[in-house]
């Protein structure tokens, strides 16, 4: 089974990723997370071809076996990331290893393309969406040396950015869409499961799962 969930920064992709990755046993990808360790590689100099990317089950991202994960979520690298993933050099690089990640296993994967370009026949496809307002507070829990209206600045800058072209942040046919404006997250997982059962009966009607 492929879950592909998309949407812009913020917008609560990462929390319900994980919890269907729980809730369904599958193996849990986070595409932003593969730019920004990039992002990080070619800033200290490495060209594409010297980066070696492993995700582990527990969520660790290591380059070229260093365990990165922390050093990915700073404002630096949200930028970089933001810059990196423009370039179509890079996009092809990481397209590649996300299709082969997701073959022949039960996934989740999230990011801007997923349903549209990595995984254009997952069984199951999400968009999340919420309001810049939304997302910018939601961010400022995550990146505390910044001000609101700095995350808000950076986030309508990223949109921008992070929506144009490669197919990314669109909504292709059979897409579930989920507004998480105002609602809680155990209230948006919910419909998130809601729709992925839905799919798989569709693909099952006697409702066994298969694959
Ligand atoms: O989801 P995130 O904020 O961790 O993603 C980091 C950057 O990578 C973001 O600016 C957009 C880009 N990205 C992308 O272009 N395509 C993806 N599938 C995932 C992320």
């Amino acid at each position: 089974m492929q879950i592909a969930i998309d949407g812009p920064a913020g917008s609560g992709k990462t929390s319900v990723a994980r919890a269907l990755a729980k809730r369904f046993g599958c193996l849990l990808v986070n595409t932003g997370a593969m730019y920004r360790a990039v992002a990080l590689a070619l800033s200290h100099g490495l060209k594409l071809s010297e980066i070696q990317l492993e995700i582990r089950p527990n969520e660790r991202v290591f380059l070229n076996g260093e365990d990165v994960t922390e050093q990915l979520y700073t404002p630096e690298i949200d930028e970089l990331a933001s810059q990196v993933a423009a370039r179509s050099e890079v996009r092809e690089f990481l397209i590649e290893q996300q299709r082969v990640l997701a073959q022949n296993r039960d996934v989740v994967m999230e990011g801007r393309d997923i349903g549209s370009v990595v995984l254009p026949n997952a069984d199951v496809k999400l968009y999340l969406d919420a309001s810049l307002e939304e997302r910018a507070r939601r961010r400022c829990h995550e990146r505390p040396g910044l001000s609101y209206d700095e995350v808000l600045a950076q986030l309508r800058a990223r949109d921008a950015r992070d929506g144009q072209g490669f197919g990314r942040l669109q909504i292709t046919p059979n897409t579930v869409i989920i507004r998480t404006d105002g609602r809680t997250l155990n209230d948006v997982i919910a419909e998130a499961i809601q729709a992925v059962e839905a799919a798989l009966q569709r693909r099952s009607p006697s409702g066994k799962l298969s694959g």
